[in-house]
């Protein structure tokens, strides 16, 4: 286990940061862990998900590192009382490289209803002098995660009603930056387009893959390896993986 690293998500979303590090880091041995069993995380109550994030971590505490890659489990793992060396988060880097690419410091914040309850991106994006909109959107990650059981017409349907309606939050506040405060919602950005027009779009992808270059000795590994894991159906999300181009053999694990 030393010799991996582990990224973690409930679902699809941390497939975003997972791709972005084995692109830029291929040589490193990979797990990828989705909780689809309990997906989504973003209506589940503060006590079930302190457990289950604790449990997670536990069950990899030995490797190289974890990175949750997950803004509801990143603002939970800020509420354990336990701390690790080897687990990265991503809601400050996010929130430090969103106030430096805003110009007007006006940013949007899309992301589950519990990471914006828990107001972990308001706070560290005050702190930085910025005025934030934060939008509760679970209802995004449904239909993210629903994508292989519906036709595309019906996908980009029921996508574009729902933005439309949701985004109107966002009329007259003159933001020049939304944050992806959901890696599901760094999927469909293009859809964010027409209604916010050309803004800058901040996912964690690129903050984490960076941070982790500074803080681990990288790309050393002459036979890499990458296991898929899921705690819910191997093949149903397999399914789920292809519709967002992400191709690879899923494995059952129980924790
Ligand atoms: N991808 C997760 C996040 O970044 C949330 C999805 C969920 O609600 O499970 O917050």
């Amino acid at each position: 286990m030393k010799d991996k690293i582990v990224v973690f998500d409930s679902g699809l979303g941390g497939l975003n940061i997972f791709n972005a590090l084995r692109t830029k880091y291929p040589n490193e041995n990979y797990i990828y862990i989705a909780d689809e069993l309990n997906l989504p995380y973003g209506t589940k109550s503060i006590e079930f998900l302190k457990k289950r994030i604790k449990e997670i971590i536990e069950y990899f505490k030995d490797s190289k590192a974890i990175v949750i890659a997950c803004n509801t489990a990143s603002s939970i793992y800020g509420l354990l009382e336990e701390r690790y060396d080897n687990v990265y988060e991503i809601i400050r880097l996010t929130s430090i490289h969103a106030a430096n690419i805003s110009k007007n410091k006006k940013i949007g914040v899309i992301a589950t209803n519990l990471t914006i309850e828990l107001g972990k991106y308001q706070e560290y994006l005050t702190n930085l002098n910025t005025t934030v909109y934060p939008l509760k959107y679970s209802e995004l990650v449904d239909i993210i995660e629903s994508k292989n059981v519906l036709t595309k017409e019906e996908y980009s349907t029921k996508l574009n009603e729902s933005l439309k309606e949701k985004f109107t939050y966002f009329k007259n506040t003159n933001i020049d930056t939304l944050i992806c405060g959901c890696t599901h919602f760094g999927y469909v950005i293009d859809y964010y387009k027409k209604y916010l027009g050309n803004i800058n779009y901040i996912t964690s992808d690129e903050v984490v893959v960076n941070y982790l270059n500074e803080k681990l000795d990288l790309n050393k590994v002459v036979n890499p390896t990458t296991t898929i894991y899921t705690t819910g159906d191997p093949m149903e999300f397999k399914e789920k993986m292809k519709e967002y181009n992400c191709l690879g053999v899923v494995n059952k694990i129980i924790i």
